[in-house]
């Protein structure tokens, strides 16, 4: 039996158990979930019929693409029954685990009763659902609406403040991704999101606060266990030259960007960047926009779609963390464990300015999203899971702190809060140059055949993102950590020849 590590000092029955050793030598924590066997297409007819039937925009990860077939709680299995541990979550969607019995409970209940019926009718579960979600959120934000999915509840959230305000500008943050329809890819700052086509007009994108890769950044900036590694500065605790100098850059917008009577939709911003690479600014950096946003009558959103619903540990939202109260809420993901279901929640109002005319969608606030809703939010509560999300988060970005100590020229940085982790991967760690990409690639599907899927992004995609369900273990936390290790290793020792 391989030892994995020594950080959450526990012994390694787990690894005792069914199952298959993996290519790190190691085995996965146990689980006591036996999956059905696989009876669907082969491999390669899935293959085959990829190429020609699905648009070549959707992309699968590995170079060897995983078949997924079942899932439990943080484990999913391939058509071959081997099991993995899922340190992604479908992309930070995954909140309280795979098929959790709850949920699929309230899901098919909830079927058999009514599965269908828009906002043209009443229905208790819009009602109920909406009272529980709103509950978790600050006093003044209680008109909800529900989408189908995140890019519709940024488009939503957008109009709403230009309908509102009576402006058209919106500022985000170079490097954020907040969807892919209309408004929302237009207010997308990544090139790789971007096609050769006209965007949509009255966006404006101010330099991004990546203490890390940006001009500024020192050794006390962001809200995270871990500090940018090779950055050092002289700043006292509650004096960040970094948070100063990007706010200047974001004041500088009103100078050249910025109709002339400094007046604005709104500012967006995700509270940590997600598709981004786990990017987080300096720790008062929000506050102040937002204040200085609102002094010309601008509203202020968050958006939550990756780092809501207890992900960051400390807090259910990412923006109590940055000490802020936005005047609309952009949700999806985790808000519905993979269910499709979005949300919009703002003031009074601010949704007032909605309903002079009509806005319609067919599925979002079903009966079912809502009952799923509702369920996702139980399980939370009952399960402690945000309380999950900040221990076992700590301690993987702690343990992962400690392996970057060991792959100084290749771990560029380690940062995030509660699950949702990024590690950068460098080729120089003093220019903070990128790893090249074929290096990344391959590092990553080392840690897929260790029997781990984690997610992969930012700016150059060097990025590896840890956002798994928030019923993960320490273990798991463990697992994780030593399979990018065997990962790492076998990186450096392919350079050595
Ligand atoms: C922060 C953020 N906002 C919005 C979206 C768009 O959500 P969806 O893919 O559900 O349209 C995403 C998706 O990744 C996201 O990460």
């Amino acid at each position: 039996m391989k030892r994995i590590s020594t950080v959450f000092g526990k012994s390694h029955q787990y690894y005792k158990q069914l199952g298959k050793q993996y290519s790190n030598g190691a085995f996965l924590p146990g689980c006591e979930f036996t999956p059905s066997t696989y009876k669907g297409a082969s491999y390669e007819a899935i293959v085959k019929s990829r190429e020609c039937l699905v648009m070549a925009t959707q992309k699968p990860f590995y170079k060897k693409p995983v078949l997924l077939h079942e899932g439990r709680a943080q484990w999913l299995w391939d058509h071959e029954g081997r099991r993995y541990l899922d340190m992604f979550g479908g992309i930070a969607t995954v909140s309280v685990g795979h098929c959790h019995p709850k949920v699929v409970t309230a899901l098919s209940e909830q079927s058999y009763k009514l599965g269908h019926t828009t906002a043209i009718y009443y229905h208790p579960r819009y009602h109920e659902y909406a009272e529980k979600l709103t509950s978790t959120l600050p006093s003044e934000l209680k008109c909800v609406y529900l989408t189908n999915s995140g890019s519709e509840a940024t488009e939503l959230a957008i109009q709403l403040a230009r309908l509102y305000t009576g402006r058209t500008q919106i500022v985000a943050l170079k490097n954020c991704y907040h969807g892919g329809t209309g408004i929302a890819a237009a207010t997308t700052a990544m090139a790789c999101y971007k096609y050769p086509l006209p965007t949509l007009p009255g966006h404006i994108h101010v330099t991004n606060p990546d203490v890390y890769l940006g001009p500024w950044g020192g050794s006390n900036c962001r809200d995270s266990p871990v500090q940018p590694g090779n950055r050092r500065c002289d700043c006292l605790p509650n004096k960040c030259e970094a948070e100063d100098k990007y706010f200047e850059e974001f004041q500088s917008i009103y100078k050249s960007l910025i109709p002339f009577d400094g007046k604005i939709a709104a500012f967006t911003a995700e509270s940590i960047q997600g598709v981004g690479g786990t990017v987080q600014y300096p720790r008062g950096y929000l506050k102040r926009v937002y204040e200085q946003v609102r002094k010309a009558g601008g509203l202020c959103i968050a958006d939550e779609v990756q780092t809501g619903f207890g992900r960051t540990g400390e807090h259910f939202w990412g923006f109590e963390g940055h000490g802020v109260r936005p005047d609309i809420v952009v949700m999806a993901k985790g808000i519905g464990n993979g269910y499709p279901l979005g949300a919009v929640v703002t003031t009074l109002p601010v949704a007032q300015a909605l309903s002079k005319a009509l806005y319609f969608n067919t599925f979002g606030g079903n009966p079912v999203g809502c009952a799923v809703g509702s369920a996702v939010l139980d399980v939370i509560e009952e399960e402690n899971l945000q309380e999950n999300a900040r221990i076992v988060g700590t301690r993987i970005i702690e343990a992962l702190a400690e392996l970057q100590g060991e792959f100084p020229d290749v771990v560029g940085d380690v940062r995030g809060k509660g699950l949702m982790i990024g590690v950068e991967l460098v080729a120089d760690a003093e220019t903070r140059e990128p790893l090249p990409a074929d290096q990344v690639a391959q590092i990553f599907e080392d840690i897929k055949d260790a029997g781990v899927l984690i997610g992969k992004g930012g700016v150059n995609g060097n990025v590896f993102r840890i956002k798994p369900p928030l019923c993960v273990t320490k273990e798991d936390g463990e697992y994780t950590v030593d399979a990018l290790r065997s990962a790492l290793k076998k990186h450096r020792e392919s350079r050595r020849f």
